[in-house]
C-alpha cells in the first residue's frame, strides 16, 4: 500500500473517499469544519440530531456531500479530547479504514484533526493501514480490499514513522493469519532472513543438528512429534553502538495440537496463532530497524510445531534444558514454556541488559484478564513498570500478575528439578511464568502473555478477525525509551 501526503484540500481532492475526525462535545475543527462549511452546516446538524456520533471509533459515511469533490466523506469519532491516546487514534483510523475496505477503492485520504501530536498521527497511519487488511488470504471472493493508495495529511516524517509501525503490525498479522501448513518453523525462519536482508541485520538460525549440539533439549523435545524441523531464529539490530542490549524472545509454536495431551478440536482450531509471540517480535524488529531507533535489540524466536508423531515427547519424560535444569513433563500441551526455556537461556547467555518475552502462553491468562489485555509477569518491578508505562502510553492494555513464591512451589517435581505445570489449573498464568523465570539468569525480565489479545476470534470494529498485531507498537515504544 502506497502512503503519501495529499496535495489538495479535503474539499478539492479527487479521492474515492475522504475521512475527517470529530471530538466528542466540541465544536468541529480542521477538515471536518471545512467540509461542514462547504456543505452548509451538514455535519453539525447531523451531530445535533444524533445521526453522527463522535464517540471513539464511531464511523458515519456521508455520500455525495455538497461542496466536496470526493464522492464520500467518512466521519470518524475520536471520543473526548482529554481521553485521546495512540490506542484511540489507531482504533478510530482503523474503524474508518475498515468501513471503506468492503470494496475496491483506488485512493482514500485521511484528514484527521491537524493539531494531533506526532504519536497520535503515527498510530492513526498504522491503524488506517491495518483496518483495510483482512484475514481472507485464501478467499477467491475477497472481503477486504486494501486501498491502492492511502493519503494521510501529516508531516512527511510522521508518514514515514507511521508506515514503519503499520508495516510491522502488518507483518505480524500476516504471519499469524497464514495457516500452519504455510508458516512452519522453516518458512517462518525464511521470513526472519528476509527482514534481515532487507534491513542489513545479522541473522543466525539454528536447525535440529545445531540445536542438538547446543543442548537445547527442552525445545527439541517439543519438536519431536512433528515432521517439521525446529528452528531457533536470532536477529540482531545494532543501532546503539556500545550501549546495552534489549533482548526480545518470542514463542513460535507454529501449530499447537497439544501433543499427546491432545487439545479438543474447538480449542485446537485457532492454534496456528501460537507463533504470535515470535511474530510480534519479528514485526517489532522490522519497525525498529525501519525507524533506525538508536538502540541495540536482539530477537530470539523459538520455532517448533507441537504434534503427536511416533517420536512425540511423552508425559513423564524428563528433559534436560540447555542450562542443565531437568524438567518432568506433566502435560505436553504446556509446551510453550519448554520452547521459551531454551530460547531464554540462549538470550541470557548474550548478557542483555533487559529481557522481554512474548507468548500466547496460557488460557489461564485469558480467563484472568479477558481477551484484550496482556498479562505481565516479572522478576524486576522497575523493568515491569517501564514496560507497562510504554504499553499504556501507546494505548495497549496490559495488567501485571503476581509472582509469589507459592507459585514456584507448585512447579517442583518429585523426579526432576521442576515439572512443566502447576499442581492444579488455578493460577496457570503465574505457574507458567515461574518456570520461565528459572531460565533468565536473574537478568531483569518481563514476560508478556498475549494469549488473549494476539488473536481475535471475531472481527473488531477497527480490525478484521485473526491476528491483531497487538503489542508491536508497545515493543517499538519500549525500544524508543530504552536506556534513555
Ligand atoms: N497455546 C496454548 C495457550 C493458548 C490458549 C493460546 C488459548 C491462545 C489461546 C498453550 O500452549 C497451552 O495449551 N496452555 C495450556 C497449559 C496447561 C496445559 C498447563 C492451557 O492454557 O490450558
Ligand atoms: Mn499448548
Ligand atoms: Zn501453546
Amino acid at each position: 500500500m502506497q502512503v503519501s501526503k495529499p496535495t489538495q484540500s479535503v474539499t478539492e481532492i479527487a479521492a474515492d473517499a475522504v475521512v475527517v475526525s470529530l471530538f466528542k462535545d466540541e465544536p468541529l475543527t480542521g477538515a471536518a469544519a471545512e467540509v461542514d462549511k462547504a456543505a452548509d452546516g451538514l455535519i453539525a446538524r447531523l451531530i445535533e440530531s444524533e445521526e453522527i456520533s463522535a464517540a471513539e471509533a464511531a464511523v458515519t459515511p456521508l455520500l455525495a456531500v455538497a461542496g466536496v469533490a470526493a464522492p464520500q466523506v467518512v466521519c470518524v469519532g475520536l471520543g473526548k479530547r482529554d481521553e485521546l491516546d495512540p490506542g484511540v487514534a489507531f482504533r478510530s483510523a482503523g474503524a474508518a479504514s475498515r468501513q471503506l475496505s468492503g470494496k475496491q477503492r483506488g485512493s482514500v485520504a485521511f484528514f484527521l484533526d491537524a493539531d494531533l501530536e506526532t504519536s497520535l498521527h503515527e498510530a492513526a497511519v498504522a491503524g488506517a493501514m491495518a483496518g483495510c487488511v483482512g484475514q481472507d488470504l485464501y478467499r477467491a471472493e475477497k472481503k477486504r480490499f486494501p486501498f491502492e493508495s492511502l493519503q494521510y495529511s501529516a508531516a512527511e516524517e510522521v508518514l514515514e514513522s507511521g508506515q514503519a509501525l503499520g508495516r510491522g503490525v502488518d507483518l505480524t498479522r500476516r504471519l499469524v493469519n497464514e495457516p500452519a501448513d504455510k508458516i512452519y518453523p522453516e518458512t517462518f525462519a525464511a521470513q526472519v532472513r528476509e527482514v534481515a536482508s532487507e534491513f542489513g541485520l545479522d541473522c543466525e538460525v539454528w536447525g535440529r543438528d545445531k540445536l542438538t549440539e547446543e543442548k537445547c533439549g527442552s525445545l527439541l523435545a517439543v519438536a519431536r512429534g512433528s515432521a517439521k524441523e525446529p528452528q531457533l531464529a536470532m536477529l540482531h539490530y545494532r543501532g546503539g553502538g556500545d550501549g546495552p542490549t534489549l533482548a526480545l524472545v518470542g514463542k513460535g509454536v507454529t501449530f499447537d495440537s497439544g501433543g499427546l495431551s491432545l487439545k479438543p478440536s474447538e480449542g485446537m482450531k485457532i492454534m496456528k496463532c501460537d507463533m504470535a509471540g515470535a511474530a510480534t517480535v519479528l514485526g517489532a524488529m522490522r519497525a525498529i530497524a525501519a525507524l533506525q531507533i538508536p538502540v541495540n535489540v536482539s530477537a530470539y524466536m523459538g520455532l517448533v510445531e507441537n504434534m503427536t508423531g511416533a517420536d512425540a515427547y511423552r508425559l513423564g519424560d524428563v528433559l534436560t534444558a540447555r542450562n542443565g535444569v531437568t524438567i518432568e513433563v506433566h502435560n505436553t500441551d504446556a509446551e510453550g514454556r519448554l520452547v521459551l526455556a531454551d530460547a531464554l537461556t540462549v538470550a541470557s547467555e548474550a548478557k542483555p541488559a533487559r529481557i522481554i518475552d512474548l507468548a500466547t502462553l496460557t488460557g489461564a491468562c485469558v480467563v484472568a484478564l479477558g481477551e484484550n489485555v496482556a498479562g505481565l509477569m516479572t522478576n524486576d518491578q522497575a523493568w515491569c513498570d517501564e514496560v507497562a508505562a510504554s504499553a499504556r502510553s501507546v494505548g495497549e492494555k496490559v495488567w501485571q500478575l503476581p509472582m509469589y513464591d507459592e507459585f514456584d512451589d507448585q512447579i517442583k517435581s518429585k523426579v526432576a528439578d521442576i515439572k512443566n505445570t502447576g499442581d492444579g489449573r488455578w493460577g496457570g498464568a503465574m505457574t507458567a511464568a515461574k518456570l520461565l523465570e528459572r531460565f533468565v539468569d536473574e537478568i531483569p525480565w518481563t514476560h508478556i502473555d498475549i494469549a488473549g489479545p494476539a488473536f481475535a476470534e471475531k472481527p473488531l470494529a477497527w480490525l478484521d478477525g485473526g491476528g491483531t498485531g497487538a503489542l508491536v507498537r508497545s515493543l517499538v515504544e519500549i525500544a524508543r525509551r530504552f536506556d534513555n
